[in-house]
């Protein structure tokens, strides 16, 4: 057989740890896959002390992590360590400039400076290879580069986010408000303590940019990517949604249109005929729709120990067996620096909320204010007269965001408006 494969890990958090065990555990498995051993050999580590449930005997610890880049007994290193900048950053540009493959999940790396990275790893003629940064377990960027490659993509959109799809599926199911519901499942370990990240969208846009670079063979562009988050859905909304046979969740979507590579992240109105619209709780799923293939989705656990080490390992078996791809599928030279269409173009029909004092004329008001704008309605719900305040639910038919923003603010300004309108954009699948 072979030489072995010799590794060093940054982070034994929870996919250090799980990369660790599965590499143990299905260590001859790996070896008859890979066509040779995969050997840890070095890892490192914040606190050296703490209690890991992993076994690292013979393994060396490397107190900064930046000495894996230059071990001369690493051949790939694995970041698991996180964050966009510092010791990750450091460490995955020297490790490449050193000679080593990285294999990294670190989407807030990857979303912002996976470009450059690429043309780094080609440079030096290495693999640059980041399975798990895009929804976990599912083996999504090997998708496009291999059984997708022969396609051009017209469309993909996915559920990237587990935390928002838990927290929507909640709320649907018990009828909570997103605050009280986020609460518990920081409770329960699938919200962060800072939850930012995951319910503003950030989280899905990192994994949306990377997975358009690797779809449209663009250049990563992050700042390009619309993003907005869950916050402001409440349970009314995804009770109304489904009056309206809608389910809702936080996509990303991309796509090329004519003023450029749209890139969103937001809540949608889903019908419930699609196959994205069953998909809850904490899994993710991606849909790529290809011009030959036609259309395909991918479903699975988007994170967690076992699923994350899963796709890193599937990486590690590919450096292994010298699989050299570029990183974004085609060479790093050749990926186009589209620009992004701005948001304000985007077309497509809207759910628009509003909170009404219920009188004569006001119902008027508003069908004026979108006279104006040309968006034609396609249909109006009106409850609870009683109250002094009811909601107003309109839909309308296919509107350019632009005009649909300027005829919020009109409306929002109306003395019988009581609170700022929701606007959540319905998809059409
Ligand atoms: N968790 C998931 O399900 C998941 C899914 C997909 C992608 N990812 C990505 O995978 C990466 C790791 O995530 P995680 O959830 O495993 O994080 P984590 O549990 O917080 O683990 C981070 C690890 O990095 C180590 N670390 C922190 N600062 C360090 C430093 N300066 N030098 C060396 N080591 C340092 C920590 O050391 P100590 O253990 O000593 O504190 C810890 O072992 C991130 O990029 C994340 O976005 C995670």
């Amino acid at each position: 057989m072979n030489s072995p494969l010799r590794i060093g890990i940054a982070g034994l958090g929870t996919v250090g740890a799980g990369v660790v065990k599965l590499l143990a555990e299905h260590n001859r498995l790996l070896a008859l896959r890979g066509g040779r051993r995969l050997k840890l050999v070095a890892v490192s580590a914040r606190r050296k002390a703490k209690k890991r449930d992993i076994d690292l005997t013979g393994v060396r610890w490397e107190a900064d992590a930046r000495a894996l880049a230059s071990a001369s007994d690493v051949d790939v290193v694995v970041e698991l360590i996180g964050g966009s900048g510092g010791i990750a950053r450091g460490l995955v540009e020297r490790a490449l400039r050193s000679g080593k493959h990285v294999v990294t999940a670190n989407k807030a790396l990857l979303a912002l400076r996976g470009a450059e990275l690429a043309e780094l790893a080609e440079r030096q003629g290495r693999i640059l290879a980041f399975e798990a940064a895009v929804a976990g377990g599912i083996p999504i960027i090997k998708a496009l580069r291999e059984g997708l490659v022969g396609n051009r993509v017209r469309r993909l959109y996915g559920i990237l986010n587990g935390t928002c799809n838990y927290i929507l599926t909640t709320m649907r199911e018990s009828g909570r408000d997103f605050g009280v519901v986020l609460q518990e499942a920081q409770a329960a370990g699938y919200a962060e303590a800072d939850p930012s990240f995951d319910v503003d969208g950030i989280d899905a846009a990192h994994k949306l940019a990377v997975l358009t670079g690797a779809a449209f063979g663009a250049r990563v562009n992050f700042a390009g990517v619309h993003v907005e988050g869950i916050r402001h859905v409440t349970s009314m909304d995804i009770r109304f949604a489904e009056e309206l046979g809608y389910r809702i969740k936080l996509l990303g979507l991309a796509r090329e249109t004519r003023f450029g590579i749209e890139q969103r992240v937001h809540p949608c109105m889903v019908s419930l005929e699609a196959p994205i619209a069953h998909i809850e709780g904490v899994f993710n799923a991606v849909v790529v729709e290809g011009d030959f293939v036609g259309t395909t989705m991918f479903q699975g656990r988007g994170a967690g120990q076992g699923p994350t080490a899963s796709a890193v390992v599937a990486d590690l078996v590919d450096v292994a067996r010298g699989r050299h791809m570029p990183a974004f599928v085609v060479p790093a030279a050749n990926l186009s620096a589209k620009k992004a269409a701005p948001m304000s173009r985007h077309v497509g029909p809207y759910y628009i909320r509003l909170m009404v004092q219920d009188r004569p004329g006001v119902i008027a008001a508003i069908s004026g204010v979108l006279a104006r704008e040309r968006i034609s309605v396609e249909s109006m719900l009106q409850r609870g007269r009683s109250q002094s305040e009811v909601p107003v639910v309109l839909t309308t038919h296919e509107t350019e965001e632009a005009a649909m923003q300027r005829a919020l603010t009109r409306i929002a300004r109306l003395r019988a408006v009581a609170e700022p309108p929701c606007l959540i954009r319905i998809e059409r699948f």
